[in-house]
């Protein structure tokens, strides 16, 4: 499988950490940067995760902030994206399962790097349910019109 990966300032050890253990365990990993500590916008980035999602580059998007949620709310804007700011197990788990999400989006100032990586893990580990949960998702889409 193939994640696209990127971040701000708010976010560069969790994303490298992040980008470093799915390449270890075998994923195909496109890092869209930052690459060093510097200032940038958050929207710039994930316009290029969600991007390479969006056009099938990639199958799933990881975007790491601050909070996650100024990522959360630039990826959510591009046609075909449903991000999901979580800071917990459940919640990286449920939005695979039943929201169908295409990018995970981290807080890196708050959840530390060990829950980062486990809640990246679960978050490309879990396959959508679909069933009742595809006309859910069908209506977020027709929202999109
Ligand atoms: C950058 O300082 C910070 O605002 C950003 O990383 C993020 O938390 C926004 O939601």
């Amino acid at each position: 499988m193939k994640i696209a990966i990127g971040c701000d300032h708010g976010g560069l050890e969790h994303k490298n950490a992040i980008a470093e253990h799915l390449k270890e365990r075998g994923f195909d990993v496109k890092d869209f940067g930052i690459y060093e500590q510097v200032s940038v916008d958050y929207p710039d980035i994930a316009v290029k995760v969600t991007g390479a999602v969006t056009s099938k580059e990639c199958e799933l998007g990881i975007l790491v902030c601050g909070t996650g949620i100024g990522m959360s709310m630039a990826a959510n804007k591009v046609k075909g994206i449903r991000a999901a700011a979580c800071s917990d197990h459940f919640s990286a788990k449920y939005t695979r399962l039943h929201n169908n999400a295409n990018v995970l989006c981290l807080g890196g100032r708050v959840i530390g790097i060990g829950t980062a990586i486990e809640l990246a893990d679960l978050f490309v580990d879990t396959e959508f349910e679909g069933g009742r949960h595809q006309r859910r998702i069908d209506k977020i889409t027709a929202l999109e019109e």
